[in-house]
Order: C-alpha cells, then structure tokens, then sequence
C-alpha cells in the first residue's frame, strides 16, 4: 500500500515525461522574466511585494504559479500582464519588452469582468472590434470561439443569466478572441464550487490543447497546480521570491482519476513542505472550551 511515508519521489519522471520535458526546453521563449523586483510605497510604508525573480515559460507551456497569500502573485500577474510597472527588472514576450498592455497578453482574473450589459457574443466581440476588426468578421470570430467554450447555445444570452463556471468560459473566450501569445488566468476558479471548478480545469486543458497559446495560471490549489501544469513556480512570501520550478512527472493527457496516483501525491507533497516547511506548522487558535471532554469526539 502506498502512504506518505511510501511516496515516490516527485523527481522520478518516468522516460516519456523525461522526453517531454527535453522537448519543451527546445521550444522558443514565449515569456521571460528577468529580475523583476516590485516595492509599493504604502501608509505602511515600503512593502516588497516581489524580490529579484527570474523565470522563463517556453512556447504552449503550461505554467502554474503557486505561494502563500500575499507573496506577490497577482502582483506578478498584473506586470506580466501591463497593468503594473515594475521597479525594477524586465518582462519579455514572444521577445519583446512589455510596457504596457498588449494584445500579445489575454487576461483572465477571478472576480466576473464580463460587460453586463453585453451580451455573450458582444463581449467576445469587444476586443477585436476595438481593434478595428470589421463587425461582421469580429462577429463570425466571435461565434468561433464561443463554440470552443461550449456556449453557441448562449450567444444571445446576457452575464446575469449565466452560471458562475459558464461567465468563467465566457471570459475564456473574450481573452482568446484577441489572438493572445500568452493567457494569464489568476485564480480563475477560485470562486466556483468544487465540481464546476473541476469541470473546468478539464475544459481549460481541452482549450490549450486545441488553441496554439502558452498558459501562465495563478493558483493556491496545490491539487489545481499539479494537475493542470507542465511546470509549477513556487514562490516564497515576504517578499516573494523564487523558491523552485518543479516540474511535474504525471503523464499527460491529464484525468480526474491521476489525482490517486503516487506520483501526483509525491508532487503535491513536495509543493506543500516548499509553502509550508515541516515543523513550522501554525500554533492551533486556542478555542474556549463549552462541553465536557468526550474520548470519542476528538
Ligand atoms: N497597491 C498596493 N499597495 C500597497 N501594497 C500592495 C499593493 N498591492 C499589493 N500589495 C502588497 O504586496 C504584497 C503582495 O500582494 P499580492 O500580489 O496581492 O499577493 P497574492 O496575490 O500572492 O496574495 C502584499 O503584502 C500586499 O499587501
Ligand atoms: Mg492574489
């Protein structure tokens, strides 16, 4: 039987994941981070939110990014993506130096942010009609990539009448229609029930197999990260820095059932002794006790 003490390592890939991996190293950069140090001036005064992190994602790559709360990866996520300058250090996409937002970056984040009063297909529209393709190509685009989500029944249908995972694909959708080099989801299940948030993990991969796109995913789900990932970046908190690039050995194409699998356990072991060191575990809250000890509710 295997337990935790049996575990294999996470390091013993077997020889296809091994070619797997020689293979993806091959692949041109889609995006390089070199350096990258952010300090916020706050009324607490300076906060490093990321210390000198360097990493690279290579082209159909997909990248997790996973830490404790606040280590600073929707910090990173946000300079990735334009929407924040760093103070230091440089973000490089498909080779070019990022300074602002770009249509070379889709942006998925966890709150809702489709327009409500859009419709499904005007708020895939959007992004491509601004930038200046014609109603009727934006439109036929459109209805592609609503079909790739699932939702060509729904074109019609506004945000309020859609379910928390079907606005998630929506979304999805409106990021991809732009034609994005690299897609940056941050925490973008976090808000859904388990089984939908399961759900879509399978749809986000049968997406990235069919869509020639690199998949930078912010995470705290450290079951999220081992299964959707090729590589997982590991980051420390205060400040946030590099901690580890595992790569992760489960075979690909990925299943629901792999989560039993000694492999995934061993990699989500490891992941969870680099956030959580053994033996640095958090004090339990001293709670008031109000009933009697009993031997058998422990
Ligand atoms: N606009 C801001 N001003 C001041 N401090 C900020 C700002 N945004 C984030 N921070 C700080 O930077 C650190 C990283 O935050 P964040 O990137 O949101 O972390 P995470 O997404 O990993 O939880 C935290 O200490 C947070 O308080
Ligand atoms: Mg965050």
């Amino acid at each position: 039987m295997t337990t935790i003490e049996t575990l294999p390592s996470y390091l013993d890939q077997t020889p296809e994941v091994a070619a797997r991996f020689a293979r993806l190293v091959e692949r041109p950069v889609a995006l390089e981070v070199k350096g990258l140090t952010k300090v916020f001036d706050s009324s607490r005064g300076a906060v490093t939110a990321l210390k000198d992190l360097s990493f690279s994602v290579h082209k159909r790559e997909f990248t997790c990014v996973i830490g404790p709360s606040g280590c600073g990866k929707s910090t990173l996520v946000r300079i990735l993506a334009g929407l924040e300058t760093a103070t230091s250090g440089e973000v490089l996409v498909g080779g070019k130096s990022v300074s602002g937002p770009g249509p070379d970056r889709g942006m998925v984040f966890q709150g809702y942010t489709l327009f409500p009063w859009l419709s499904v297909k005007e708020n895939v529209m959007f992004g491509p009609k601004v930038s200046g393709t014609s109603s009727v190509a934006a439109e036929r685009e459109a209805r592609q990539w609503i079909d790739l989500v699932g939702l060509s029944k729904f074109e019609n249908a506004y945000p309020y009448q859609l379910s928390g995972g079907m606005k998630q694909r929506v979304a999805i959708a409106r990021a991809l229609a732009n034609q994005p080099q690299v897609l940056f989801m941050d925490e973008p299940f976090g808000a859904l029930d388990a089984q939908t948030r399961c759900e879509m993990q399978n749809y986000l991969l049968e997406i990235w197999k069919n869509v020639d796109i690199t998949i930078v995913f912010i995470t705290h789900d450290l079951d999220e990260a081992v299964f959707l990932s090729d590589r997982i970046l590991v980051l420390d908190a205060n400040p946030g820095r590099f901690r580890e690039m595992v790569e992760v050995p489960v075979s690909r194409p990925r299943s629901n059932d792999q989560v039993f699998e000694p492999l995934f356990g061993a990699t989500r072991k490891h992941i969870e002794h680099l956030i959580h060191p053994p033996g640095r575990e958090q004090k339990e809250a001293p709670v008031m006790r109000i009933a009697k000890p009993d031997p058998d509710v422990i």
